[in-house]
């Protein structure tokens, strides 16, 4: 595994888990930190034995605590838009179409660019401590790394609103409540929780999971028609040896094999 300075990353049995390591800044994301993330889940999702990735910010206080403020407070308005340009290609849409699902372990503040990562991710579970929201209109921005696209995707558009313009936090059981997250647990299980729920996705076909991705991001792009796409991939699925082996593996009732991405 490569070595990195701002993130580390383990393997266990088929599982990713990537640590953004930059506790004393409640691992804010700064531009080194995103150009680490992305060489990491590109190795993961190239990696033919890893078949989930869990991601989590060390510390015990927060996941991610936003962009590093400190890197943009005199940009112009060219930098500004590079700087989420580049972001969104290079991390938040990367992540989102990446073949490998990725579970976010939020273990505290996930605020900013920090939610806007959770939201980018396939799965999010939230520790009972976890506190998310978007306060980039108190800094005089808007969110930019994807949030005012995914955030109404997944909790509809009066909620998003209500929290991207009060810039205000909610708890992790209000943002199960509004599906913001799929689970709450424990903080001291959060980890333990992840890595079962990565076990499962694991023994499933990662082909047809890399599709299934492909085929749900399809309906959230205008240019796209989701059935279409549907139809297209579901097709594609009865030519792959992870299909044979699936309906192989049941009709002789045994479990099956997945050969790999
Ligand atoms: N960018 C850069 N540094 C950040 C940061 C960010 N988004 N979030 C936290 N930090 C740094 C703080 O500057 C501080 O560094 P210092 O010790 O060198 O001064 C350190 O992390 C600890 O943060 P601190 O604010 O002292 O912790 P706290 O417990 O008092 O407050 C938060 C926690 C999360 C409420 C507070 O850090 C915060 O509001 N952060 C910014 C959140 C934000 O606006 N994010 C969106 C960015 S677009």
């Amino acid at each position: 595994m490569e070595e990195y300075e701002n993130i580390y990353v383990e393997e266990d049995a088929r599982v990713a888990f990537i640590t953004i390591d930059r506790p004393e800044k409640l691992n804010a994301l700064n531009r080194a930190t995103i150009a680490e993330l992305h060489e990491a889940f590109e190795d993961c999702d190239q990696d033919p034995d890893i078949r989930a990735i869990v991601i989590t910010g060390s510390g015990e206080k927060a996941f991610v605590a936003g962009a590093d403020i400190s890197e943009f407070s005199d940009f112009s308005v060219r930098e500004g838009s590079a700087l989420a340009a580049k972001g969104q290609s290079l991390l938040f849409d990367y992540v989102e179409q990446l073949s490998t699902p990725v579970i976010a372990a939020i273990n505290g503040f996930a605020l900013g660019g920090g939610l806007e990562l959770a939201m980018a991710c396939h799965l999010r579970v939230a520790s009972s401590n976890a506190k998310m929201g978007l306060p980039e209109v108190s800094l005089g921005v808007i969110p930019g790394y994807g949030g005012t696209q995914r955030l109404p995707q997944l909790v509809g558009k009066g909620k998003a609103l209500e929290m991207i313009v009060t810039a205000g936090m909610i708890d992790a059981e209000e943002a199960k409540s509004w599906g913001l997250v799929n689970h709450v647990v424990a903080p001291d299980e959060l980890s333990a929780f992840c890595e079962s729920l990565a076990q499962k996705i694991s023994k499933n076909s990662p082909v047809a999971i890399a599709a299934a991705i492909r085929a749900v991001n399809s309906g959230f792009k205008y240019d796209e028609d989701g059935f279409k796409t549907e139809i297209e991939i579901f097709g594609k699925c009865f030519g792959t040896e992870d299909f044979k082996e699936g309906t192989t593996a049941f009709l002789k009732k045994r479990k099956a094999e997945f050969p790999g991405k």
